[in-house]
């Protein structure tokens, strides 16, 4: 039988391409959402649920995935495995207290149900904008470079210090329950259609992708790393920085800073066109291989 995937927040910029990327891998997927999965002909079923309302969370995480559900002689138990997309995706879509309100209520009502249910892996999003400067005051710099996951992290925003919350929940909760908790350090989500619109202005004036630390994830390769932390077990709780494997710029990586962001220090070797919010941890321990690079729908020469 298909691994089955209780995926929140389906319908959003990053699940609508991350869920059609995981039916392909084999995956049975619920999307539990607020709103309906918008690609009608995709065959995902969306079960409307506010995560909000742990009463709710319990009941959306033991629940048939589709209709066909009830032809089969039992009643549905938990998933295998819960991917936690669903949030306010940055501030200013509602009040900061709603924002941090509902982040972090939605966040630790997953993490709650998914562990008491007994499910052993849960994926969970937290952000870029940890890394303090996405949605800090002023023109910051980066404490250094590559922003890899072990760095003491102290971002003054709310969004972020929700996202941070999670983590710590995660934590917690991975501990407690002796389950596998990853957290994805997602950053800047580009859908196909957004190369052509966007990044001809991102290499053209770096200093517009300063805040996303001039790096990026592919919606689609975010599926695939949803994917790859389904596989591997037994890791515990997890920061992971999902992003793709090069710069946004026309040179390498290290002369780059230098000239942007000449007051960051750089900390360790860094490949040539390794992107500064890294994913060296991804590739190595999950085996991640990125399918869509950016210079495969731009090429700026
Ligand atoms: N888009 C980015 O660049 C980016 C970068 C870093 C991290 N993230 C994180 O990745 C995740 C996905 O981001 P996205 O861009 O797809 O966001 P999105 O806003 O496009 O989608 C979020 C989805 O969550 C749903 N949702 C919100 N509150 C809910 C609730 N209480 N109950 C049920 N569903 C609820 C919304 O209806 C929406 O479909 C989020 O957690 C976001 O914080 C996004």
């Amino acid at each position: 039988m298909a691994p089955r995937i209780v995926f929140t927040g389906g319908s959003g910029k990053a699940g609508r391409h991350a869920i059609p990327e995981l039916i392909k891998r084999g995956y049975e997927v619920l999307n539990v959402d607020l709103t309906d999965f918008p690609d009608k002909e995709a065959n995902v079923f969306t079960l409307k649920t506010d995560l909000t309302d742990s009463g709710q969370c319990f009941n959306a995480l033991t629940t048939h995935f589709n209709f066909s559900g009830y032809e089969g002689p039992h009643v549905p138990g938990p998933p295998d495995a819960v991917i936690h997309f669903a949030a306010y995706a940055r501030n200013m879509l509602v009040p900061d207290n709603e924002c941090f309100k509902g982040n972090v209520a939605s966040t630790y009502n997953v993490i709650e149900a998914a562990c008491k249910l007994g499910v052993k892996k849960v994926i969970i999003a937290s952000s870029e904008t940890t890394y303090e400067v996405c949605f800090g005051q002023g023109d910051l710099d980066f404490t250094s470079f590559p922003l890899d996951e072990e760095a003491d992290v102290n971002p003054m925003d709310t969004y972020a210090i929700s996202k941070l919350c999670g983590e710590r929940v995660a934590r917690g909760f991975a501990r407690r329950f002796d389950a596998d908790i990853y957290a994805l350090r997602i950053g800047n989500v580009v859908e196909p259609h957004e190369y052509a619109q966007d990044f001809p202005k991102y290499i053209s004036d770096p200093k517009v992708r300063k805040r996303n630390a001039w790096s990026y994830i592919d919606a689609r390769d975010l599926g695939q790393i949803c994917d790859l932390c389904i596989k591997k077990d037994g890791l515990g709780f997890q920061v992971f920085n999902a992003t793709n494997d090069t710069i946004t710029a026309t040179f390498p990586t290290r002369q780059f800073l230098e000239q942007f962001a000449p007051n960051t220090p750089i900390t360790r070797e860094m490949e040539e066109w390794e992107a500064p919010l890294s994913n060296r941890k991804i590739r190595k321990v999950l085996g991640f291989k990125e399918n869509y690079n950016w210079r495969m729908y731009y090429n700026p020469e």
